[in-house]
């Protein structure tokens, strides 16, 4: 007797939904994707409950007949696609004809379209009657995953899948500012994006992160036969510790490229940090010929034919761009913070002002925009001289002269001076060097935050979310973050929250929450990276100018190290000797 069958028709279309809907994010793409495509200019999301509840989208694009609204929700119906030819050309965000029935098959669906409205409850579809709304769209889809618990399980909570949401929404706001959008959670509007153009929505959405404040952007194109390149980006003094905020758009579609976040990545190591990254959003206008979405359920990958002269147009468009620095200022326009999902229960301290001398900087030739929120703290953070001075003073206190000389022989120097507001100079015996005075700060402070204790216990402890196998790790491992002052405890399966950190790192929590959500490395590493992202965020950025005191207090402590690296291993010094700069004027040492 044979014992393969053919599937019932409902649970193969269960199975099927799964590759394009994993949560109310995914659902709310297909969905957006739909609207984008019937051209609307104006688009509305309501979701409840994160969207497990209800999610709606509700478009004023070109609508259905009753012939089409019966058809949507079928298997491989789609008015996008004809021809295998078509495929290969589209100018459209939908091709397969899968989303309607997927999201179907796994929650109760309706579809209100030019006068007429249609349900199918989970699989079953009812005719077409009349009602709902009369231009348009709008598709409210309910209880998702409730008569398949297997999956449901699957979800997270609904303020996390909130936040998946909004991510969704903001990716699709980037790729279309010329639509008008609208998120509205629980009834309240939370997002509203007028209809614009690419960089006015993109400096939008990049000012909605806390710690974007550039000096100036930087906007940059390309031209090429078969491709066209904007991108728009912070200069150089404001960057991050992920690679978050360089997003990646080929026909105005959010892709996860590894290869092509390298390109920009590379570009701009010289001008960058180690271990930092630039705000950096490119938009790709490929041919449609060339790139081929058919890869990924999610539409997330893509394959581009043409991807090598990409990466090197990208590679040279973002070298030129920054040796020019021809920045346009315009950030300084007054933009728009968002509200966030993600939860900010500490009252962090607001420093006002830059304490006294001696650990002062100078005043720099390009002041903060005035209409930038006084809290704001990039890429001048006058939090950082506190810091600085505290740490340096508390490092003086607990050495006496007589112990920093027999740890270390400091030799014979003299201090020059600040060139490039990034290079301490020093000349010593018959050579001339150059200290990178970024990497030096975070050497220190990385010394000192793992010599000292100090914790700060937080007013509401800072709850997050992880994956299970962070989840697994935390639990065996939580003491690598207690050690250093970072407690954490575990409320229920996948929530943690953090009750203290080391004082030096207040206002990074966000940031140190980031980085425990992605650890499950072994004990050395997870602590030096820890660490290395504390002190990195607090050191002077290079660009900063320092005064004669605080450099000289600099150059002195970096000779009392055993090794002059940077907390990422990298050396942060250069010398030229005597000899090679009286040969290059032609002189006999
Ligand atoms: N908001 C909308 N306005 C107008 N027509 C729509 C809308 N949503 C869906 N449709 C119609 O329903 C069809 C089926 O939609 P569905 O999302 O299932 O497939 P698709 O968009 O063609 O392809 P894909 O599965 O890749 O998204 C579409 O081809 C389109 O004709
Ligand atoms: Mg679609």
């Amino acid at each position: 007797m044979a014992s393969i069958r053919q599937l019932d028709p409902i649970v193969a279309s269960r199975i099927a939904a799964g590759e394009v809907v994993e949560r109310p994010s995914s659902v709310l793409r297909e969905l957006l994707d739909n609207a984008i495509d019937a051209k609307a200019t104006k688009i509305s999301v309501y979701i409840e409950q994160g969207g497990i509840k209800s999610l709606t989208v509700i478009d004023n694009g070109s609508g259905m007949s009753a012939d089409d609204l019966e058809l949507a929700c079928r298997s491989h119906a789609t008015s996008k696609v004809r021809t295998l030819e078509d495929l290969f050309n589209l100018s459209t965000l939908g091709f397969r004809g899968e989303a309607l029935s997927s999201i179907s098959a796994c929650s109760r669906l309706t579809i209100s379209s030019n006068g007429n409205r249609i349900t199918v409850d989970n699989g079953v579809q009812s005719p077409v009657v009349p009602g709902g709304i009369e231009r348009g769209t709008s598709v409210s889809m309910e209880d998702l995953f409730e008569n398949i618990p297997a999956r449901k399980q699957f979800l997270k909570r609904p303020q996390s899948e909130a936040t998946d949401c909004r991510k969704t929404f903001i990716e699709k706001a980037l790729g279309f500012p010329e639509i008008e959008l609208l998120f509205f959670s629980e009834g309240e509007l939370l997002l509203h994006y007028e209809a614009s153009d690419r960089k006015t929505r993109a400096l939008r959405i990049m000012s909605a992160d806390k710690s974007f404040m550039p000096a100036k952007v930087l906007q940059m194109s390309y031209k090429g036969e078969n491709t066209d390149l904007l991108a728009i980006s912070s200069d150089p003094s404001c960057y991050r510790r992920d690679r978050g905020q360089i997003k990646i758009l080929v026909n105005n579609r959010i892709i996860d490229s590894y290869q092509l976040v390298q390109a920009v990545t590379s570009a701009y190591s010289a001008a960058l940090p180690g271990g930092a990254f630039p705000y950096f959003y490119l938009f790709i206008d490929d041919n449609p010929a060339l790139v081929d979405f058919n890869v990924h359920p999610a539409k997330r990958e893509c394959k581009i034919r043409n991807q090598s002269q990409i990466y090197g147009a990208i590679t040279t468009m973002i070298r030129q761009a920054l040796l020019k620095k021809e920045y346009e200022t315009d950030v300084r326009e007054p933009l728009r913070q968002e509200p966030l999902f993600d939860p900010q229960p500490m009252q962090s301290e607001h420093v006002s002002d830059i304490p006294s001398s001696p650990y002062r900087a100078a005043p720099k030739p390009e002041s903060r925009p005035a209409s930038r929120p006084a809290t704001a703290s990039k890429p001048f953070d006058p939090s950082w001289f506190e810091n600085a001075r505290t740490i340096l003073a508390k490092a003086e206190t607990k050495r006496s002269p007589s112990e920093v000389s027999t740890t270390k022989i400091i030799p014979d120097y003299r201090y020059i001076g600040q060139v490039f507001n990034t290079f301490l100079v020093v000349e010593l015996k018959d050579r001339l060097m150059f200290i990178d005075q970024h990497a030096l700060h975070e050497r220190l402070l990385y010394d000192e935050i793992r010599a000292q204790k100090d914790v700060q216990r937080l007013m509401v402890p800072y709850p997050f979310e992880v994956e299970r196998s962070v989840d697994d790790y935390l639990q065996e491992n939580s003491v690598i973050y207690s050690d250093y002052g970072i407690e954490l405890t575990r409320k229920e399966p996948l929530l943690w929250e953090m009750a203290s950190m080391p004082a030096t790192c207040r206002k990074n929590e966000q940031e140190i929450v980031s980085y425990i959500q992605t650890q499950t490395g072994d004990i050395e590493s997870v602590q030096k990276g820890l660490f290395a992202i504390i002190a990195c965020h607090a050191a002077i950025k290079a660009g900063d100018e320092l005064d004669a005191v605080t450099a000289a207090q600099l150059v002195r402590k970096s000779f009392e190290l055993d090794r002059m690296v940077c907390p990422h291993g990298r050396e942060f010094t250069f010398s030229v000797s005597k000899e090679y700069l009286y040969k290059e004027v032609g002189r006999i040492v």
